[in-house]
C-alpha cells in the first residue's frame, strides 16, 4: 500500500469505530430508561392524594360508579351518613365481612351475589379516614 492509501484506510477504520461506539451507547441509553409503567404512579405518595383521587385509585368507583351513586355491582354510597359513624365506617372499610349481619347487608348480598366489597386493611388508616370524611360529607 502507498502512504495515501494507508491514510484513507485508517480514516475509514476510525469512522467505523466511531459509528459502532455510537450505536452501543445509544443502546445502553435505551436500556437505562425505565419502562413507563404503573410503578411511577404508585410511587406518588398516597399521603398527597385527595379523597377523590383515592376513591378512584383504590377502585371504589369501579364498583360503586364514577359518582359513587351505585351500579349493578355495588350499592349507592351517598347515603352512608345515615348508617355509619366515622370510626365504624373506617372499621368497615378495613374489614367489611364482619359487618354482614344486618338486614341491609343481607339484602346487599342478595342484590350483588357475585360481588364482594373488598377489605382495605392494607391502606393507611389516615387515608381511610380521608375517604370516610369524604363519604360522610356527600350529599344524597
Ligand atoms: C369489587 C367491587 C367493590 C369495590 C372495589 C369497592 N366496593 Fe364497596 N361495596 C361493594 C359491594 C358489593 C357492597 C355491598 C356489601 C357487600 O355485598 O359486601 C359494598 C359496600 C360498601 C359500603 C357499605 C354501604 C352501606 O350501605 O353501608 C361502603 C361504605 C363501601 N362499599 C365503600 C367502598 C369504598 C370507600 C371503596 C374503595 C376504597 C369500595 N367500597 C370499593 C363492592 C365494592
Amino acid at each position: 500500500m502507498t502512504k495515501p492509501q494507508i491514510w484513507v484506510a485508517a480514516v475509514l477504520v476510525l469512522f467505523l469505530l466511531l459509528f459502532l461506539l455510537e450505536e452501543n451507547t445509544n443502546r445502553s441509553d435505551e436500556q437505562k430508561k425505565p419502562a413507563p409503567n404503573m410503578s411511577t404512579q404508585m410511587q406518588q405518595s398516597s399521603q398527597s392524594k385527595t379523597a377523590e383521587q383515592l376513591v378512584s385509585s383504590l377502585g371504589c368507583t369501579g364498583c360503586h360508579g364514577a359518582d359513587l351513586a351505585g351500579t349493578k355491582m355495588a350499592p349507592n354510597l351517598h347515603k352512608v351518613k345515615e348508617f355509619w359513624s366515622r370510626d365504624k365506617l373506617i372499621n368497615y372499610l378495613r374489614n367489611p365481612s364482619s359487618f354482614m349481619a344486618s338486614d341491609r347487608f343481607k339484602n346487599y348480598k342478595a342484590q350483588y351475589p357475585s360481588v364482594m366489597m373488598p377489605s382495605f386493611s392494607n391502606i393507611d388508616v389516615k387515608e381511610l379516614g380521608k375517604i370516610a370524611d369524604y363519604l360522610l360529607e356527600m350529599k344524597k
